[in-house]
């Protein structure tokens, strides 16, 4: 057992905590200035003030961390690190006029960064992905979310399930990540559609692979010229009976009513939701789907931010991650996704710190953490800085402390 003590603030995020991480105000950051906390490599035996610290605690190996901020580990919940190559050329193209739907109609876009990907050994993108997640987690991150879906045939779809599975093994237990399946991101061009594409790869796969205990949930990039509403309920059938967690890219483009279909299958999350629409976000409120947001995105695309206040003022669980990607979003830094976030999205301190903590956990389903809380499990992140605020305030810079 170990103690923290003199934390300039302890952000407990105990009353988001109790409140479901939903409508949550400023005081709901539950701050306790001059904190201790008493902890073990698992979980959390004790949390107050530094004064109240009890006289059992007295002799343990401590840390004075007065100028630390403590906060409940922050998780970046949505990444696609394991790709080849880069998409700056489509980039410079989206600059000068064309829209990320032409480019992906003229054969770019997640098909072109599948050709990079195939052009490299497994040896070469376990390495690629290896040093993308250390800088993710430079930041402060101890949980980062990866998905496959750059392979899109049955072997390298295979193979960047198994890198990601490999990385876990690699950065564990300091560093977790949680590996979803994603095959279903875009329909290789000589599968007659996505329903040929779904029968003959993603679903075998999935059955493979989650037999072999290698994935921890599955995604699908629902939208306009990838895959349908029927595909999205094919296959969240099917990883339903294999008893797989579901995710969903909703909504991005359009209003493909990936919310309700999400709500329906008790999907993990649903994510992007540019397009919601209003029956989306209601039937959110009610379900403990996670809304995750992903401004990063839109801002990078140059197109409008999901209606985050809505969502929130209606009660729907709201995360946000970087989406980091080789094409829509590259970008691998959360606190800065976060700094924008607050006052792009007008996200007030509570619901900001829980969209990337309490209610990015809720997003992978981890149940015992973003909170610091007795009993809770000890992920923590630490900054260098006087009070929560100054860790986005600073924008752009890195303030982020290794855990000791
Ligand atoms: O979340 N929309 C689908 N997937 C990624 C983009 C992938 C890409 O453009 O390479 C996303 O934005
Ligand atoms: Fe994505």
């Amino acid at each position: 057992m170990k103690v923290y003590r003199h934390l300039s603030q302890l952000v407990t995020l105990q009353s988001a905590h109790t409140k479901d991480g939903r409508y949550l105000v400023p005081q709901d950051l539950s701050v306790i200035e001059d904190g201790a906390v008493v902890f073990d490599d698992d979980i959390i035996h004790w949390v107050g003030e530094t004064s109240n610290l009890p006289q059992g605690f007295q002799g343990l190996p401590s840390e004075n961390l007065r100028g630390h901020v403590l906060v409940p580990e922050i998780i970046d919940s949505h990444t696609h690190a394991v790709f080849g190559g880069d998409r700056a050329s489509e980039y410079a193209d989206r600059l000068n006029g064309l829209s990320y739907e032409d480019i992906a109609k003229r054969g770019g876009g997640i098909l072109f960064t599948m050709s990079e990907t195939h052009k490299l050994s497994k040896s070469e993108l376990f390495e690629l992905a290896r040093k993308r997640l250390e800088k993710i987690f430079s930041y402060g991150v101890g949980t980062v979310e990866v998905k496959s879906g750059y392979g899109l045939t049955y072997e390298k779809e295979k193979e960047l399930s198994e890198i990601i599975y490999e990385l876990k093994i690699h950065f564990s237990p300091k560093f977790r990540i949680f590996n979803t399946y994603l095959a279903a991101h875009d329909i290789p061009k000589n599968f007659k559609n996505s329903k040929a594409y779904l029968e003959q790869v993603v679903l075998p796969l999935m059955k493979e692979l989650s037999e072999k205990k290698i994935i921890d949930a599955v995604d699908i990039f629902h939208e306009k010229n990838y895959f349908s509403s029927d595909d999205v309920r094919k296959l969240f059938t099917a990883a339903k009976s294999l008893n797989l967690p579901c995710k969903i890219h909703a909504d991005e483009l359009n209003d493909n009513q990936g919310a309700e279909i999400a709500c329906e299958f008790g999907a993990l999350s649903a994510d992007h939701l540019l397009k919601i629409s209003k029956p989306g976000i209601s039937k959110l409120a009610k379900t403990n789907t996670v809304a995750t947001l992903l401004p990063g995105t839109a801002f990078f695309l140059g197109k409008p931010l999901a209606p985050a206040r809505e969502m929130l003022d209606s009660g729907v669980k709201v995360a946000l991650a970087s989406d980091f990607n080789p094409g829509s979003c590259h970008v691998d830094n959360l606190i800065l996704i976060a700094s924008i976030s607050a006052a792009a999205l007008k996200l007030n301190q509570a619901e900001l710190w829980a969209a990337i903590s309490l209610n990015a956990a809720a997003a992978l389903g981890l149940k015992n953490q973003g909170v610091i809380a007795k009993g809770m499990a000890s992920r923590f992140s630490l900054f260098k800085a006087p009070s929560l605020a100054h860790i986005t305030y600073n924008w752009g810079k890195n303030l982020s402390v290794s855990l000791i």
